[in-house]
């Protein structure tokens, strides 16, 4: 299975997704601003990779700083310069620093948490992963627990988030599955898969198991402009797993459902409201318009980590702007004129009246989604 995170001997690896299809290759992170930095620049993608990433950011900070290390001032390269993988980093095996307390562990995990924070706005998975390893960091303070056990559990802790990532993957893929007919024929935007996640995949996750179940026909996939996370990740997952797939631009998708040859749209979510709004990859709210159009059923699958109960609704989502440039030009190759002005929104929200199902791993969500988010986050149904 494509697991695009690794941790190991306290540094974090991370498979490059901005260089897939062409080249597998995989950066090393042994600080936390190199982690912030290979999210900030999409070296790792997806909402819950992305979360999986940061907590292991953390515990990266506190190994550091349980070891003495962490005043050392080497970030090492940056994410956009990566390393060889599995060189020698300063900082992660360092001998102890006597000075090192409990309460430097706990400052260099708030800072940590705190510039993590700051490096992708929209998917909540991030903040919900920080969130329980900053309440893990305070609970270990508590019980007076020494520098290298806060940092052992730290690691442990990370470890856990992405185990349970990969096992709700599984959850919401059987769920999901069963309610596509058999022989379905489906279309997915951006990507949802093992390289998005702890491993499988929500929406693709979906699709893979309804693939060796027997029930898939087909799957439509969206290029998904500007980054092109459709043609280039998600055709590359379902090529290794022999998938039949066919790739389209983004505005086919309404001649292709048009054409009567798409049962079912599935995507994946960055930040679910408590009202049901969706937000997802530029390009998910023109999707859902089309699907209700064409009378197409239109699904989202998303963990539990992705529902933001404190947002009332999508208008408070937090959207993510990106560069000019991603627009402008591809892969070095500029194709509009140096200053047009771009809007380059990462995300859209798709209205809950938009959504026919939303497939957690909690169970199949239903609307009233207000109703029904309110009740699975009360009691957790062990579906
Ligand atoms: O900008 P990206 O590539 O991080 O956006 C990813 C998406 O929009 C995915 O659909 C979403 O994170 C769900 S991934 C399981």
């Amino acid at each position: 299975m494509i697991q695009p995170v690794r941790y190991e001997g306290g540094v974090l690896h991370l498979l490059d997704q901005r260089r897939l299809p062409a080249e597998e290759r995989w950066v090393a992170c042994s600080s936390v601003e190199e982690v912030a930095r290979a999210i900030e620049a999409m070296v790792v993608r997806g909402a819950p990779a992305i979360g999986i990433a940061a907590a292991y950011g953390v515990a990266l900070a506190a190994v550091r700083a349980a070891a003495g290390a962490a005043s050392a001032g080497s970030d090492g390269p940056r994410a956009d310069e990566p390393g060889q993988d599995g060189r020698d980093r300063q900082g992660a095996a360092s001998s102890g620093d006597p000075g090192t307390t409990a309460g430097t562990v706990a400052e260099a995990v708030d800072a940590a948490v705190r510039r993590l924070a700051a490096t992708r706005p929209t998917a909540v998975n991030l903040h919900w992963a920080l969130r329980r390893m900053a309440d893990r960091s305070r609970e270990l303070a508590a019980r007076g627990a020494a520098p290298r056990a806060v940092a052992a559990a730290l690691e442990a802790e990370a470890r856990s988030i992405q185990e349970e990532d990969l096992a709700m993957c599984l959850r919401m893929a059987e769920h999901g599955a069963a309610l596509l007919p058999a022989g379905a024929r489906v279309l997915t935007h951006c990507n949802t898969g093992a390289l998005a996640t702890g491993g499988h995949g929500t929406a693709l996750g979906v699709i893979r198991t309804a693939w060796r179940q027997g029930r898939l026909r087909h799957v439509w996939v969206d290029e998904t402009r500007p980054l092109l996370q459709g043609a280039r990740l998600t055709a590359w997952e379902l090529e290794r797993e022999g998938i039949p797939h066919t790739l389209i631009v983004d505005g086919a998708a309404a001649a292709v459902m048009g054409a009567g040859q798409v049962d079912a749209v599935l995507v994946g979510a960055d930040r679910i409201a408590a009202n049901g709004d969706t937000a997802n990859k530029i390009g998910t709210y023109m999707l859902a318009v089309l699907a209700r159009h064409h009378g197409i059923p239109f699904y989202v699958v998303a963990p539990w980590s992705t529902v933001d109960p404190t947002l009332p609704s999508g208008d408070a989502i937090p959207i993510e702007q990106r560069g000019a440039d991603e627009v402008r030009a591809l892969g070095g190759v500029r194709w509009a004129p140096a200053g047009t002005a771009v809007y380059n929104p990462a995300f859209d929200v798709t209205p809950a009246a938009l959504i026919t199902a939303i497939v957690t791993d909690r169970g199949v969500l239903r609307p009233p989604y207000r109703e029904a988010i309110a009740e699975r986050a009360a009691a957790p149904a062990a579906e």
